[in-house]
């Protein structure tokens, strides 16, 4: 056994390029997806990043004839049987849930590992069985196991509570082979869900309204295998973003992104003063001078993201004045702030709220990542913090962060990672 942490240095100007890998919440439901076919699929741009190979794993344990070469990855569901994943497996990623819809779509039943809460949240799956089940699934919870039945299911109108994007994912998955036309009302609109619908059209699927509030899903009678590009992870490349306006002076080129994915990170950097330009498929971050603290509050898509809440609360530590955070969308997203305060910030939490007043520097200490997004902001604050960092728990941070150092290194950081026996 061992454990792993980063060493950082506090960073000269940021400069140069870095490319940005395939989005992970993409790769996901689309990897997810292809249990719903029995033909090759071929997905390109997909990362290499754990939470990837955990579901690729999940579709091994399936049946499914998977390989991994670079960037790509060629999944073969042509023998895939109905089995139930172990749940200390399936509860490595919340994303796991996902195949209940595929498997649902493909097998009309599945018995799926309850998922439970997780470091930022419950995270309820009720919205995802109300789905279900007003397709005409019978839903029983066992002993931890959901056993959800349907031997075909048929289309309705469902409306969403709130716009999940897990939930909108998975009725979607359910809905690929179900009687009649499913809409999905008050859906999630993220760009991941316009990428797992156009993979899903891909294979043959009918998917209107993917990108809008309300999504139709046409039942079809059968999909057929394709290859398919994932979309850029918005969220790395927002990560990187406001890591070149933590470190005053740098200007970074940030490629293979989809400005507009962006555009509320974009606007609230402008609040702050950084100056952003865009081009095609690329971000440029010119930080000239400090910051001004400005308020965001997370929501849905086109919202501002909840993944990009922790890192803009990091980068908001050293600016001046004060700026309030409000967390919407998860109800337990400040558990990293105790660890800047270490460092020297002074945050106060009130609830779904957050005061960050600026202080003049960090410093850097032992700290350690509680969840992924937590672990990109403590990343952004060693950036920042004078002397030199260390992150332990680092784990959390190769759940969603394509070689992190090496494209850290490759901007000017120091970085390293120690191994450390246990
Ligand atoms: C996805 C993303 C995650 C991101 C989140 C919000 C993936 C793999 N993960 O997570 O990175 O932070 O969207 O943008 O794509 N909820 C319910 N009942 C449900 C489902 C959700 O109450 O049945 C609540 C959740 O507890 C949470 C909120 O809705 O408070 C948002 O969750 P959701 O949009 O479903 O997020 P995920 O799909 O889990």
């Amino acid at each position: 056994m061992y454990t792993e942490k980063y060493l950082i240095k506090k960073a000269a100007p940021l400069s140069g390029t870095v490319e940005i890998s395939g989005s992970k919440n993409a790769a996901l439901p689309v990897l997810a997806a292809s249990l719903l076919c029995s033909g090759k699929i071929t997905v390109l741009n997909v990362p290499k990043l754990s939470d990837v190979d955990v579901m690729l794993d999940l579709l091994a344990y399936f049946g499914a004839d998977v390989k991994r070469s670079a960037d790509t990855v060629t999944v073969d569901c042509g023998s895939v049987q109905n089995r139930t994943p172990e749940y200390e497996t399936a509860k490595k990623i919340r994303a796991s849930f996902l195949l209940a819809g595929a498997l649902l779509g493909r097998f009309g039943s599945c018995s799926m590992p309850m998922p439970g809460g997780c470091g930022i949240g419950l995270r309820p799956v009720d919205l995802h069985l109300k789905g279900f089940s007003a397709m005409g699934a019978d839903i029983t919870l066992e002993h931890g196991l959901v056993h959800i039945s349907a031997p075909r299911l048929h289309g309705v109108s469902i409306y969403l509570d709130f716009p999940s994007v897990g939930a909108t994912e998975n009725i979607m998955l359910a809905a690929v082979y179900a009687k009649g036309d499913t809409c999905i009302c008050n859906c999630a609109t993220e760009p991941e869900i316009v990428d797992l619908a156009a993979f899903i059209n891909k294979m043959g699927g009918k998917i209107e309204g993917a990108g809008t509030d309300s999504i139709t899903v046409h039942g079809v009678g059968s999909l057929s295998g394709c290859s398919y590009g994932i979309l850029p992870d918005r969220i790395e490349a927002g990560t990187y973003m406001l890591m070149a306006a933590a470190v005053s002076g740098s200007d970074l080129c940030i490629k293979n992104v989809v400005p507009q994915h962006l555009a509320p990170v974009i606007h609230k950097l402008n609040e702050t003063g950084i100056k952003i330009i865009t081009g095609e498929d690329l971000i440029r971050v010119d930080s000239c001078g400090g910051i001004k603290n400005t308020d965001i509050k997370t929501l849905p898509y086109p919202g501002f993201p909840t993944d990009m809440q922790a890192q803009f609360m990091a980068l908001m530590t050293t600016g001046k004045g004060s700026g309030i955070v409000r967390e919407t969308v998860f109800e337990n997203r400040f558990m990293y702030v105790s660890e800047l305060n270490r460092m020297g910030a002074d945050i106060k939490i009130d609830g779904r709220s957050a005061v960050v007043n600026g202080v003049s520097h960090l410093s850097g200490t032992a700290v350690k990542a509680t969840d992924l997004r937590a672990g990109a902001a403590l990343v952004t604050a060693a950036l920042m913090a004078e002397g030199t960092t260390e992150i332990g728990e680092i784990h959390h941070i190769d759940r969603g962060y394509e070689n992190l150092e090496e494209k850290l290194r490759g901007i000017g950081v120091d970085i390293c990672r120690i191994r450390e026996e246990q």
